[in-house]
């Protein structure tokens, strides 16, 4: 029998107490979730959050796999997933091989690897970054030239911000939802709203980048939203951010720019599964990266919190 929303969110906030935990979710994840989490933001602000854990026994991490994998690296205490099969399909482009097959191509040339790879890819990189630090990261190797991957629209968005040369790991790298995203949505909505301001993701194709108003990270579109006088948005990602930005600010008309983009991967989580990892702490829940690549990408993931950026996540209120 299915429980009541509110009656499973009550559960979990009683049960998250008792268990000393801290609920991080992602901004695509569904307002039901967000209501429960003690953080909300992108993938750089919930690295940032994970490292700073204290006076918590464990971490909910509500995202896709390998944003968990990140935080269990950085955080003190150990870090569960609600569904373990939540798998970005974007890192099944980029794996060791393939990288040591462009650095033998470009002897030493660094290598930036997108946070949405396996630890095994993470562990042959320079540095790491997300969208909300690609350029940073990219800049602050202070180079003519990187390898970077795996998604060929984010390269695309740091050669657009940079003057590095960026070699692509493999071209047909891309998130299947924001390539869901065409000019065509953008020009038509735009015709219809033009005070309105478009903000896109960079993993979104570099035409739909190219005509909007602003590019920016999930927690950058969250800010913007929150701080502009403007009245209407049209929002090119993933459809958690639209509900989110909808619901904190109704007095503001979102619109999203195709409401077919749903990521299945992030949808994976329920407030069923949170409560099931609170209550059994299954073990096959629990998000662990291969002892031997630990120390290297906790080192890089340290390098790319240590860089200028943006705000903090979120901080949800949390009634108890
Ligand atoms: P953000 O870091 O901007 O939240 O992006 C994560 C992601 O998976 C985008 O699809
Ligand atoms: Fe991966 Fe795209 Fe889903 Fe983000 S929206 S988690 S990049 S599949």
């Amino acid at each position: 029998m299915e429980l009541d929303v509110k009656v499973l969110q009550e559960k979990i906030l009683s049960l998250k107490k008792e268990r000393k935990a801290l609920i991080l979710a992602h901004n695509y994840q569904i307002i039901d979730i967000q209501e429960i989490a003690d953080f909300v933001g992108d993938s750089l602000q919930l690295a940032r959050q994970s490292a700073e854990v204290s006076g918590f026994d464990m971490v909910v991490f509500v995202g896709v796999k390998f944003m968990a994998e990140m935080a269990s690296i950085l955080s003190p205490t150990p870090v569960y997933i609600p569904d373990p099969k939540a798998l970005c399909p974007l890192a099944g482009y980029l794996d060791a091989q393939k990288i040591r097959g462009k650095k033998k191509e470009y002897p030493g040339v660094p290598v930036v690897v997108y946070v949405n790879t396996t630890a095994e890819a993470k562990s042959e990189a320079d540095l790491i970054c997300t969208s909300g630090s690609a350029v940073e990261v990219v800049e602050s190797l202070g180079v003519d030239r990187v390898i970077f991957g795996p998604d060929a629209h984010l390269a695309d968005y740091v050669r657009a911000h940079t003057s590095v040369e960026v070699i692509d790991i493999d071209e047909r790298g891309h998130c299947y939802v924001h390539n869901m995203f065409d000019l065509s949505m953008l020009i038509e909505l735009k015709e219809e709203y033009p005070d309105s301001i478009a903000i896109a993701h960079p993993e979104c194709p570099i035409e739909v980048q190219e005509q909007a108003d602003m590019v920016g990270s999930t927690g950058m579109m969250a800010r913007t939203v929150a701080e502009s006088d403007a009245k209407v948005f049209l929002i090119a990602t993933e459809m958690g951010m639209i509900h989110q930005l909808q619901k904190r600010h109704p007095e503001k008309t979102i619109l999203p720019m195709y409401e077919g983009a749903v990521c299945r991967q992030m949808k994976k989580h329920t407030l069923e599964k949170i409560l099931d990892v609170l209550v059994n702490l299954p073990s096959k829940n629990l998000v662990t990266v291969p002892e031997p690549f630990v120390p290297h990408i906790r080192k890089i993931l340290e390098k790319m919190n240590k860089l200028r950026g943006q705000g903090p996540a979120t901080r949800v209120k949390v009634e108890s």
